[in-house]
């Protein structure tokens, strides 16, 4: 049994210690935000946090990860109004999606570490694969999100799918630390 706390949950997981993260968060917590892209740490579409890290998740096994707080896009924020989601959504970044879980992963994590990431940071962080060649965009869009949590600029909440525009009307929040013990 493994004891992680997954998006601010206490979980156990009953699986192999071998099982990749990756297979425990979408086969056994239905968390599916994060996709499964390569398998070999090549794509990035299945980066979570990990106290605090980016970590593609099919490359750990959840037994070397006890006690590890691990956050997927769905614990990221509750309203999907994190600046880098509001950034990326105000700037028309996504086009088929699949990548863009991950891709938020890395970003926020990047935004932890960073505060003021140059242009070339966020491309050196951003490694993910994309195949509908969005990169431009997104680094301008993720530049965007670094001034909006350090105050610097504002956006117009934008309303994703399925989210009240009441809901992502409220102020977009500076960035708050990923969940700790
Ligand atoms: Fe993990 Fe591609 S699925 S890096």
């Amino acid at each position: 049994m493994t004891r992680l706390t997954v998006n601010n949950q206490p979980v156990e997981y009953r699986l192999a210690p071998d099982t990749p993260l990756l297979f425990a968060l979408r086969d056994a917590s239905n968390l599916t935000g994060t996709k499964y892209g390569c398998g070999s740490g090549d794509c990035g579409a299945c980066t979570v946090d990990v106290d605090g890290r980016a970590v593609r998740s099919c490359t750990v096994a959840i037994g070397e990860l006890e006690g590890t707080f691990v956050t997927t896009i769905e614990g990221l924020s509750r309203d999907r109004n994190h600046p880098v989601q509001q950034a990326l959504l105000a700037a028309n970044v996504v086009q088929c999606g699949y990548c863009i879980p991950g891709i938020v992963m890395t970003a926020q994590a990047l935004l932890h570490a960073n505060r003021s990431p140059s242009e070339d940071d966020v491309r050196r962080a951003i490694t993910n694969l994309c195949r509908c060649g969005i990169y431009p965009r997104l680094t301008d869009a993720i530049l965007t999100a670094a001034a909006v949590a350090r105050g610097d600029e504002t956006l117009d909440a934008v309303a994703p799918p399925d989210i009240d525009p009441a809901d992502a009307a409220r102020t977009v929040p500076a960035l708050a630390p990923p969940p700790r013990r």
